[in-house]
């Protein structure tokens, strides 16, 4: 009989940048070669700003990720290497396909991936995603989810570390 697993869930409120990057950082920490994280939620809602956290987490430094709007794929190297691909400017299924961007998936290094649910397939299993809402001018609401072992191990590890630092919404 296949092991049923349960997805886990954990939502934050971001008041402002400066927490929602320090969100990102307390995940980039923790992770290592493989993992996938998923962005989507509102333009504007933050997936940058988060992303850049993700960055400093891994020692890659403040400055090193720009929106990468305009470049669609852009390689960090700190603790490990990041790519952080943003799907929006890309309009059809067949010209994600065209790209071939399996390869980042499967291959070593991180993968943050912004408008996620403009991927045309399947993402790995082991995925987290991470959807950013925008509640008011300076507030975000973070819902971070996985139900593969790696991401529950992830999101119960950000959850012990954020404890009371930020407001916790489920
Ligand atoms: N709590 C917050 N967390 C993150 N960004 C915030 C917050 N409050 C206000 N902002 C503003 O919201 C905007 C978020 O921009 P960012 O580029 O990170 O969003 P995005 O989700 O990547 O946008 P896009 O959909 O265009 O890719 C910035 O202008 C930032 O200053
Ligand atoms: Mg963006």
């Amino acid at each position: 009989m296949a092991l049923r697993v349960e997805e886990v869930s954990l939502k934050y409120l971001t008041t402002s940048v400066e927490k929602t990057v320090w969100l990102g950082e307390q995940l980039g920490i923790q992770l290592t070669d493989g993992d996938i994280i998923a962005l989507i939620g509102d333009l504007g809602g933050g997936k940058t700003w988060f992303t850049k956290g993700v960055a400093i987490g891994l020692e890659i430094g403040p400055d090193y990720v720009v929106s990468p709007t305009f470049t669609l794929v852009n390689e960090y190297r700190g603790r490990h290497q990041l790519f952080h691909i943003d799907l929006y400017r890309l309009k059809n299924k067949a010209e994600i396909m065209a790209l071939d961007l399996e390869g980042y998936l499967s291959g070593e290094g991180i993968v943050v991936l912004e408008w996620a649910d403009r991927w045309p397939g399947e993402l790995p299993e082991e995925t987290i995603q991470v959807e950013l809402r925008m509640v008011d001018e300076h507030s975000r609401e973070l819902t971070f989810s996985g139900s593969h072992l790696r991401a529950r191990q992830i999101i119960g590890t950000l959850r012990d570390k954020v404890g009371l630092s930020l407001k916790r919404l489920r």
